[in-house]
């Protein structure tokens, strides 16, 4: 696999990056993870508008205009015959001499690395059955906005889950879920209503999340974007979860509780169709 770090395209074997990099220490680093469908890039303008956001939250450089972003994704996309899959970017705020809290002085360059992840998306016998999620304390920082490479909480998350036997797990706080460990969280009322939280510093605006909400109102699909409890997501008629790398994703089981009859639901099928279809 070709990746690319700071300028080059090399063999993963090769890559380096330094051991006082920022993103190594502090987890000081944000991240984007974009579909390929078909050998072609799904939804860049989004995934590049809150990486520039990410950084500008957190007041890191990012040296690379949109057009040199999306030069290196349909590079690496051409040099690793990437036709189903995602590519991963990173950039951190680079490596200064030393090992120190305070951001480096102006000048230090960031570092930027990408690769590609070959997978299989749209066949994906999970979406075939649905997940069994479980629900976690959000115990992450304050800043879910910002996509940083802190992924200690949602690993811890989904190991938690395998073991209780389930697929993923949603974060909860003050007994309103947050979002799932790597995904927006999405019921759908017996009403047919859509509910999926309100954005806010507690969760990610997820890229693929804003997108559904544009085909549900065009499908003219009654959506609120609201918190909800497990309890809520127990009684509700669907679930599933949104995100780049698994679209929509069905949800059959909260806390041991089977939805419906407990196979992915009709409204869940379709905006999983009609995800696809528009992302083609
Ligand atoms: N995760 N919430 C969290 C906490 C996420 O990590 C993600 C994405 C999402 C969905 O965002 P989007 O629709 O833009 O992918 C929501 C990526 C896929 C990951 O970490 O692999």
């Amino acid at each position: 696999r070709i990746v690319y770090v700071n300028g080059e395209y090399v063999p993963e074997e090769e890559a380096k990056i330094s051991v006082f990099d920022r993103g190594f220490l502090f987890a000081d680093a944000v991240y984007e993870v974009t579909t390929v469908l078909d050998g072609k890039l799904c939804e860049f303008e989004g995934h590049c508008a809150r990486l520039q956001r990410s950084t500008a939250e957190l007041e890191m450089p990012l040296p690379w205009s949109r057009e040199e972003l999306l030069e290196i994704h349909r590079e690496l996309i051409a040099r690793n015959e990437l036709i189903e899959g995602m590519i991963y970017l990173q950039v951190s705020r680079g490596a200064p001499a030393d090992r120190d809290f305070h951001y480096p002085e102006a000048g230090t360059q960031p570092s930027l690395v990408m690769f590609t992840q070959a997978k299989s998306l749209v066949d994906n016998p999970s979406a075939a059955r649905g997940n069994k999620v479980i629900s976690v304390e959000d115990i992450r920082w304050a800043r879910r906005d910002i996509k940083t490479v802190q992924l200690l909480a949602a690993s811890m998350a989904k190991m938690q889950a395998e073991a209780a036997g389930a697929d993923d797990a949603w974060f909860v706080q003050d007994g309103l879920v947050n979002e799932g460990s790597s995904n927006n969280a999405w019921i759908v009322t017996k009403q047919g209503t859509l509910v999926t939280r309100d954005l806010s510093r507690l969760l990610l605006p997820g890229i693929t999340r804003a997108s559904v909400l544009k085909y549900a109102e065009a499908a003219q699909l009654k959506f609120e974007e609201r918190p909800f409890t497990i309890a809520e997501a127990q009684d509700a008629a669907e679930a599933f979860s949104t995100s780049a790398s698994a679209f929509v994703m069905p949800v059959v089981e909260v806390d041991g509780v089977s939805l419906g009859d407990g196979t992915p639901g009709p409204v869940t099928k379709r905006l999983r169709e009609l995800y696809i279809d528009e992302s083609r």
